[in-house]
């Protein structure tokens, strides 16, 4: 497939049944999908795209994720050149923070920067979770210019971070060997780690209402600091603010949780209202979806590394997680995990043409 693909081919790809894709996203979001699982990456944009690149040359990251024609023009190259079932949104989960007053950048030694670390009371104050959706009114500006160039066949998807995983790079100040201080606050200032918590919860409600008022098929909330906790402080230091979020939503569609490394208590999870899980590669399905409500989906779980190897590799172990929930009608395909720079192209082809049974 060429990346130089019109509008005319985004409709044309994955098609070639009754359904097109985003049906077959919304459906398999509700646990009502009869057809193949629908399947995008996390990550999908950026990283490992020429084109991605390519546009990088011209403008740093922040400018594109800040310009809505070039963040709807990244959000669309991964739909251009594998026909994913689903788009989602070019943006990064610390908007949040640059919105509440803490901007981030990058280091050139890569990973992210923030402008100053929240290691005590004053800064937790001086945040403003006030006012989040008018800062970041230019994704509710690019949300529908997604909408229209996607056109009606292909899903949307919206996200945001979870509030534990916001307060691990806030306080640490960027990426981080250990994410230690907000652990550290969590246990020994409680009343401190809940005025964080419930400012972040505030922001990130008010933002994904945006979202969700400009029209997205889904949102996912990425908790990828979650599995650092102890499974018995995993709900109160993260899923707690997570279903406080969920609860607080109007006219919501499906939410997905990704809560990487939590892997214990599966209706815990659950109970945060999240419609769909999203699971690492460590899991093993059946026995997930044996552990689970009925009508919560699962997303998952290909371990991304094997986008290293070839596509023959790629192909089969795709088909033993299509085989291990065939049946199932809330299986969406996913990478454990996101598509990381080493990643090859060739592979995330097999990955797609294999889950479409091509
Ligand atoms: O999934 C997608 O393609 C949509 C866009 C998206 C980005 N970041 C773009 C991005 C999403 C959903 C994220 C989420 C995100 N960002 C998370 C949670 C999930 C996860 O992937 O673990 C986290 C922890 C961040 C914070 C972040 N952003 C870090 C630590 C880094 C630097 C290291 C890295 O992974 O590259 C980023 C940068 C970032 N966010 C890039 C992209 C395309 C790479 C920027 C570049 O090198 O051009």
């Amino acid at each position: 497939m060429s990346a130089e693909v019109n509008s005319e081919n985004i409709e044309a790809a994955g098609t070639g049944t009754a359904m097109n894709n985003r049906e077959r996203f919304r459906q398999a979001l509700r646990c009502q999908n009869t057809g193949r699982p629908p399947v995008w990456l996390m990550r999908q944009a950026g990283r490992v795209l020429p084109e991605y690149r390519a546009l990088k040359e011209k403008h740093s990251f922040v400018e594109m994720v800040r310009t809505p024609e070039l963040a709807t023009e990244v959000t669309l190259q991964p739909i251009q050149r594998f026909g994913f079932d689903a788009a989602i949104l070019f943006s990064d989960i610390l908007v949040i923070s640059e919105a509440m007053g803490q901007k981030y950048g990058f280091r050139e030694q890569g990973g992210i920067e923030m402008e100053f670390t929240v290691d005590g009371e004053a800064e937790i104050d001086r945040l403003n979770e006030k006012g989040v959706a008018e800062r970041l009114e230019y994704v509710g500006r690019t949300l529908p210019m997604i909408r229209s160039a996607l056109g009606e066949k292909t899903g949307l998807i919206g996200f945001s971070g979870a509030p534990w995983t916001l307060a691990n790079y806030m306080m640490e100040g960027g990426s981080a060997k250990e994410f230690l201080k907000a652990k550290s606050l969590y246990y020994s200032e409680p009343k401190l780690f809940e005025r964080l918590m419930g400012k972040l919860t505030m922001a990130v409600t008010e933002y994904l209402q945006m979202q969700i008022d400009a029209g997205v098929d889904a949102l996912q909330i990425f908790d990828t600091q979650g599995g650092c906790l102890a499974a018995s402080d995993f709900m109160p230091a993260s899923g707690r603010w997570i279903g406080e979020i969920i609860a607080g939503l109007k006219n919501a569609p499906p939410v997905i949780v990704f809560a990487k490394g939590v892997n214990s208590d599966w209706s815990a999870l659950a109970s945060t209202g999240a419609q769909v899980l999203s699971v690492d590669w460590t899991v093993d399905l059946p026995s997930l979806k044996a552990a689970l409500p009925d009508g919560v989906g699962i997303q998952g779980n290909l371990d991304p590394y094997l986008l290293r190897s070839t596509p023959e590799i790629v192909a089969n172990e795709t088909r033993k997680i299509m085989d291990s929930l065939a049946g199932f009608p809330g299986h969406i395909f996913n990478l454990g995990h996101g598509v990381t720079p080493e990643c090859k192209l060739e592979c995330i082809e097999s990955l797609v043409k294999t889950v479409r049974g091509e």
